[in-house]
């Protein structure tokens, strides 16, 4: 089935399970992604808990990735999440194997073929740029580098290790160049963003700056800047 296009550079918000972004918090923060979209034109992509995925697309009209996804057929499963649920709600795709929810390398391949038969779209993070190797062979849509050590400080991937990045946009040239290449953990600022795509990098994957910002907007707006 035929993917969703997506324009990068991409700037691409996961809401975790913050309070900030449960709900009315998830409104705020899709709200002002709109509007810093439309202001400069560059992609900006939510990914909010699933209550919130059919609500943010309906209401803002962005992209919208779930945060995990079951790749199963519906039937009689309970308490899972099958693609066909957040197809339907509005998600164009899916993260896969985020640092805090982590999967076996089986379970990511199975995810990967599910999304693309299912004509949505795979976001599978990795850790270091070995992981980032095995994952590139696996064909996902792209594949986000996000040094655990990092994630929710304030000191950006792109400043403390920018070793990581260039090593996982070269590996994945090497195994498989269709797969476009995120990086995240600690991005806060246009600066970061611009550093990560200056390194090869089609955008990034960043969630605390945005999602406990008093003012969102004012931090996308800053996150596009320079590009
Ligand atoms: O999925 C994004 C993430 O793990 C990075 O989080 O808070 O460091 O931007 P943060």
């Amino acid at each position: 089935m035929k993917q969703p296009s997506l324009k990068t550079p991409l700037v691409l918000v996961n809401l975790k399970c913050y309070t900030e972004s449960i709900g009315i918090g998830a409104h705020r923060i899709g709200r002002a992604a709109r509007e810093v979209m439309d202001e400069s034109g560059v992609t900006i992509g939510i990914a909010p808990l699933y209550t919130d995925i059919h609500p943010i697309n309906h209401h803002y009209g962005i992209p919208v990735f779930a945060q995990h996804v079951d790749p199963l057929e519906p039937g009689a499963h309970t308490g899972r999440m099958p693609l066909a649920a957040i197809k339907s709600a509005g998600a164009i795709g899916s993260l896969v194997n985020h640092s805090e929810y982590r999967l076996t390398i089986a379970d990511i391949e199975k995810n990967v073929s599910a999304l693309k038969g299912a004509g949505l779209l795979s976001c599978v993070c990795s850790n270091n740029i070995a992981t980032t190797a095995a994952l590139a062979a696996l064909g996902p849509d792209f594949v986000a580098i996000e040094p655990p050590e990092l994630i929710g400080g304030t000191v950006s991937v792109s400043e403390a290790n920018p070793e990581v990045i260039t090593g996982s946009v070269a590996v994945v040239r090497e195994i498989n160049p269709a797969v476009r290449v995120l990086t995240g953990a600690g991005i806060h600022s246009g600066k970061c963003v611009k550093t990560a795509v200056d390194l090869g990098t089609d955008g990034v994957l960043l969630a605390s700056s945005v999602v406990k910002a008093e003012d969102p907007a004012k931090v996308l707006r800053d996150l596009v800047s320079l590009l």
